[in-house]
């Protein structure tokens, strides 16, 4: 990945500015013709337990194993057996970074009429790491975490140790949009105090016929794996893949595309530019049980249908 070459780096930094977001204009006009996320199917089969839901890309980046081992705190083990099972002819020196672009909507903990306002964030997470070092658990580790500017949600990740660099997305307030007259493109960028020109973040991605080469099952296991910075508590967010907000018309999309990353969100280069990387568009419900203890979550896996 480490460009060696002046002119491997002029090609990232263009292959970067290439995938950056349409223009302001064309985003207002996009914008007037807001759509809404699907209110939460689960609120009250779950009222003492917080729930929500998460519409969102997921996508798999393959990175060279030896770069993933040196972003992962060297104290914790990566499960490459884990992953490896569940990928079928995954290149066997590479290790899959997970990036999610997401709303959360409908977030609340009904019993006591709490609700959270909407917001976005982008996630870029390490999954399938040996929190516990038992040699079976699978933890996702999150060292940044960007959340819309002004949402309660950036105290919450803020708390559990993750780097929460305040964003403002483009769009604003949905899980993507369609780039301009198409049916089959969607975008999501992200700003922080980096750049007021240049996104942060860029997502933008083909629609396809089916999905793969990567499963569901993939996106499912990954998305139930709890989360931790400091491994001083956890996150568990529980997927659901069986609610109407997954299922029938809903059902995962499989999707196509590029990615941008900026450092130090990813530490490589001023700016990586992730190629023809695929993984799913879905919403999905969601229980969320937050600060727990991470050893309280040996063994924990995701269950149900969808596995
Ligand atoms: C997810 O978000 C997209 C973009 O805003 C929207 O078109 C779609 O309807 C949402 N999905 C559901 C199930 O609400
Ligand atoms: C709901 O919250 C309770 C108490 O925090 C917890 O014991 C229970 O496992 C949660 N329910 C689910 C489905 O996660
Ligand atoms: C819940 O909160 C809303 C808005 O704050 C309020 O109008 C409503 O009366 C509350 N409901 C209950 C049962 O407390
Ligand atoms: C996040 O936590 C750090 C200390 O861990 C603190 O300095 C910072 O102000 C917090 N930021 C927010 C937005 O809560
Ligand atoms: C940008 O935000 C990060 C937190 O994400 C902070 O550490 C940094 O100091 C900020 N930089 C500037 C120039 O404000
Ligand atoms: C977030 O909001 C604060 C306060 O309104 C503002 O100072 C800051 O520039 C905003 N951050 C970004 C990335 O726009
Ligand atoms: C977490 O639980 C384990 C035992 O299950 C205990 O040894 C440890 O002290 C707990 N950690 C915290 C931070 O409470
Ligand atoms: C993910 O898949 C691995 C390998 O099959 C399994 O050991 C683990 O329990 C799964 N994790 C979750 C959260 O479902
Ligand atoms: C959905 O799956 C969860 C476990 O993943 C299960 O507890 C729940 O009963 C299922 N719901 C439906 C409607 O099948």
């Amino acid at each position: 990945m480490k460009a060696s070459i002046p002119f491997a780096f002029a090609l990232q930094f263009l292959l970067c500015l290439a995938i950056a977001s349409p223009s302001p204009t064309i985003l207002r006009s996009l914008l007037s013709s807001r759509s809404e996320s699907s209110p939460n199917p689960i609120s009250s089969i779950y009222p003492n337990n917080i729930t929500g839901t998460i519409n969102s890309t997921l996508t798999v980046v393959p990175i060279p194993y030896t770069l993933a081992r040196s972003i992962i705190p060297a104290e914790y083990g990566i499960l490459t057996k884990a992953y490896h099972s569940l990928l079928r002819e995954f290149p066997s020196d590479s290790y899959p970074l997970v990036i999610r672009g997401a709303l959360d909507h409908g977030v609340g903990l009904y019993a006591f009429n709490f609700s959270l306002a909407d917001f976005q964030s982008i996630h870029i997470l390490y999954p399938f790491v040996d929190l516990l070092g038992d040699g079976y658990s699978s933890f996702t580790y999150n060292k940044y975490l960007l959340i819309s500017n002004g949402s309660q949600a950036i105290a919450g990740a803020n708390a559990s140790g993750s780097i929460v660099p305040p964003a403002i997305f483009q769009p604003d307030l949905e899980a993507y949009a369609f780039a301009p007259s198409s049916t089959d493109e969607i975008f999501l960028s992200a700003y922080t105090n980096l750049s007021t020109t240049q996104p942060a973040v860029t997502t933008a991605f083909k629609l396809l016929k089916q999905v793969g080469p990567w499963p569901v099952s993939f996106f499912k296991n990954v998305t139930n794996q709890p989360i931790f910075t400091d491994g001083l508590s956890c996150d568990n967010q529980i997927t659901l893949f069986n609610t109407s907000l997954s299922i029938g018309k809903n059902a995962p999309v499989g999707i196509r595309g590029k990615i941008s990353i900026m450092a130090p969100y990813f530490p490589e280069e001023d700016c990586e530019a992730f190629d023809d990387v695929y993984g799913i568009k879905v919403d999905i419900a969601f229980i969320e049980n937050t600060g727990m203890n991470c050893s309280d979550l040996k063994g924990w896996h995701a269950t149900g249908s969808g596995d």
